[in-house]
């Protein structure tokens, strides 16, 4: 079917249905605005055998997403919809450019889940905003940026507990939302959930387990993702 979408690391193509899309999951990394380039083998299917999981447990909890069903090894049937471009990032440690804008120790506990917005714009350098530049700029009504921060601190409730049996420390995440073709009434999460888009660290070490490993020339990258995936499906094994 058509391609109708290649980003840095998925591509979106159309399917039968006019109202589902097959998200594939690429082995290319990039960093810092794609500044830095590289190429993992197996990235594309450790990061959408992550991303499943991931989205099962969000829906199973109540989260709206626009995950259909697994598609094989590297790809997800998701809905179909119109992304929002606003990347809304969660915190729960300092870490990253929360770190460079406030001075503060890598690794310290924030008092509470901290939200920020970027513009989705790669032309931009997706710079920070607040609700007032949202508004301006007309990316999101007021009614959807409650939904979409609503939304996206219950993601971090759930995904914090669930890292936590896995011996994994949820420092921050990135997430992306949609709105539903074709009324684009309803919105939902959408993009990935992934060593990509979070931060993951071991509880016990602190050893950074998610694309850090890729931006701080740490190595054993795809050994970090894989470590991920396997304490993931682990917990998903045992019996609760
Ligand atoms: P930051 O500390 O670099 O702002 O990143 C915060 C979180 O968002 C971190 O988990 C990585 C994720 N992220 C993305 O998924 N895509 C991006 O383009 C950036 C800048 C961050
Ligand atoms: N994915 C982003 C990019 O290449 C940056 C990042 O995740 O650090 O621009």
């Amino acid at each position: 079917m058509d391609l109708i979408y290649e980003g840095k690391a998925k591509k979106l193509f159309t399917t039968e249905n006019p109202s589902e899309l097959r998200m594939v999951f690429k082995d290319d990394a990039t960093a810092f605005n794609g500044e830095k380039k590289a190429s993992f083998a197996d990235k594309g299917r450790l990061n959408k055998q992550l991303s499943l999981h991931l989205y099962e447990l969000l829906e199973r909890e109540g989260v709206a997403t626009h995950f259909v069903r697994d598609d094989g090894p590297e790809s997800l049937i998701v809905r179909r919809v119109e992304i929002v471009a606003i990347e809304v990032v969660i915190r729960n440690l300092i870490a990253g450019s929360l770190k460079k804008r406030t001075g503060l120790p890598e690794g310290q506990r924030l008092r509470q889940p901290l939200i920020e917005c970027y513009y989705k714009s790669d032309a931009l350098g997706d710079p920070l905003i607040n609700d007032e530049h949202i508004r301006e700029l007309n990316l999101a009504r007021g009614d959807e940026l409650e939904k979409i921060k609503r939304s996206a601190l219950k993601v971090n409730r759930i995904l914090t507990i669930f890292f936590a049996k896995a011996g994994l420390t949820l420092v921050d995440f990135k997430l992306e939302y949609g709105r539903l073709f074709p009324d684009k009434h309803n919105i939902v999460l959408a993009d990935e959930v992934s060593p990509d888009t979070c931060r993951l660290w071991d509880t016990e070490t602190g050893k950074k387990l998610d694309k850090d490993r890729f931006r701080q020339d740490l190595g054993d990258v795809m050994e970090g993702y894989s470590e991920v995936l396997t304490r993931v499906q682990n917990v998903l094994n045992t019996p609760s």
